[in-house]
């Protein structure tokens, strides 16, 4: 039985789960909103191994080792700038969180924490991008029931939270 859940936090203040998830933009060397904050808190290091990783398109995902970060690994998704709803925003962000878990069943992770893909810098509203994160979250564990043990999200903030957790008790 997997659980899905949310949590408010900051998602590099203490361990979550194996691996937590970026918000990046496609070249992967960092930025602000939860970007800035993991390469921060991982140190160096991390800066480094991104650079070999030659960037990430929009709604795919690579991963990374954390370093100072409490989790082993970082995965990395760019998520879809909001223009409107009419460039293919739903199937970017729908991709991003489908591709950052097949990339986690790859590795064997097990548990993962993703943050609020998009809703930031990139403008997704915050109810259609919470409708599209616990719908394809859930596609995903129903296709693979034993991969994991705990997906969630942390939320930055409260309102954020209300959002996502409304929309994981909709059946
Ligand atoms: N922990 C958890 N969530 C956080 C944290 C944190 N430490 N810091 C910010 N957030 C939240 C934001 O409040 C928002 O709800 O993450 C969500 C995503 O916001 P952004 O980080 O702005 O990401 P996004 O909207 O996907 O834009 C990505 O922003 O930082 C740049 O390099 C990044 O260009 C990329 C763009």
């Amino acid at each position: 039985m997997t659980v899905i859940r949310t949590e408010l936090g900051d998602i590099t203040a203490k361990h979550y789960a194996d691996a937590i998830v970026n918000a990046a933009n496609e070249s992967l060397l960092g930025g602000g909103g939860v970007d800035g904050a993991i390469h921060r808190a991982a140190g160096p290091e991390l800066l480094a191994e991104c650079r070999m990783l030659n960037g990430c398109k929009t709604g795919q995902a690579k991963i990374t080792k954390a370093y100072r970060l409490p989790c082993n690994y970082v995965i990395y998704t760019v998520g879809p700038v909001w223009h409107g709803g009419t460039h293919s925003e739903a199937e970017l962000l729908t991709s991003c969180y489908r591709h950052s878990l097949e990339l986690a069943m790859e590795y064997g992770i097990r548990s993962v924490a993703f943050p609020s893909i998009s809703t930031g810098v990139y403008s997704y509203p915050v109810q259609q991008a919470a409708e599209i994160a616990v719908q394809t979250v859930r596609a995903v564990v129903e296709e693979h029931p034993e991969a994991f043990d705990e997906i969630l999200w942390v939320l930055f903030d409260e309102r954020t939270k209300l959002v996502y957790a409304g929309e994981l008790q909709k059946c």
